[in-house]
């Protein structure tokens, strides 16, 4: 990294799923006129692209070889709608969002060859005059000379609750209890995984929104970033 890069504003907010962290750096975003990188999206579109070439996600090299033909192109969001996703002339924005896709995105997310290989596209985000990068190692492994990092968490049980409530939002239904169960399945596999896993990093503060509105978790970020 440049020195002109360094002196580009960073707020990483990592944490698990369900903590609130798209809210927040959203919300951060606008308020602050910063760019806004969801590295989870990214992950998820690789996930997409995988799925559609049809390799087999157990296999490093096969997912690799995918990564030769993705080209996916993000547009930023505006206060009504989020960052939109295009792969190959394709809006895969809704796709990205269900549970068949976070499953495989958080498998290929365990292979350090496709961590390294997406490293360069989430630091590219970093454009003046700030950045608000979301996602689980943002603070540790992408920008880890951050101005800012914030980890974020909640308790299982709250962030099953509002995942559920955005599904049922979608007309997508599921029960309490598979939703739960794939949570934990996914945060135990970003938190145990060898490459980047989910940790805070040492400088980070810890945030828990279980009690707190969207509000008030960005009211204290911005307290701490002025
Ligand atoms: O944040 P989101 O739920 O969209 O992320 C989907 C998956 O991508 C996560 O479960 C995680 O395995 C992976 N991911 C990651 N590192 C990031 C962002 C997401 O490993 N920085």
């Amino acid at each position: 990294m440049n020195s002109a890069e360094q002196s580009i504003p960073v707020i990483t907010i990592d944490g698990p799923s369900g903590a609130g962290k798209g809210s927040v750096a959203q919300s951060l975003a606008r308020q602050l006129g910063f760019h806004l990188l969801d590295s989870g999206a990214i992950y998820r579109a690789a996930a997409v692209h995988a799925l559609n070439c049809q390799a087999d996600i157990e296999d490093q090299n096969a997912v690799l070889a995918t990564f030769e033909t993705f080209r996916p192109r993000f547009e930023p969001g505006n206060s009504d709608i989020g960052v939109q996703v295009w792969l190959d002339e394709k809006n895969i924005t809704n796709d990205l969002r269900n549970e068949e896709t976070a499953s495989v995105a958080s498998k290929i997310a365990s292979l350090q060859a496709v961590r390294q290989a997406l490293l360069g596209s989430q630091r590219d985000f970093q454009r003046p005059p700030g950045l608000i990068a979301d996602g689980r190692d943002m603070g540790t492994v992408v920008f880890p000379d951050a101005k800012l990092k914030i980890f974020l968490t909640a308790s299982a049980e709250e962030r099953a609750r509002r995942r559920s409530k955005q599904l049922k939002e979608k007309g997508i239904t599921t029960t309490m209890q598979r939703l739960t169960q794939e949570i934990q399945e996914r945060d135990t596999r970003d938190m145990t995984r060898s490459h980047a896993p989910m940790v805070a990093a040492d400088d980070a503060i810890t945030i828990d929104s279980s009690t707190l509105s969207i509000e008030q978790v960005v009211s204290k970020i911005l307290g701490e970033f002025e």
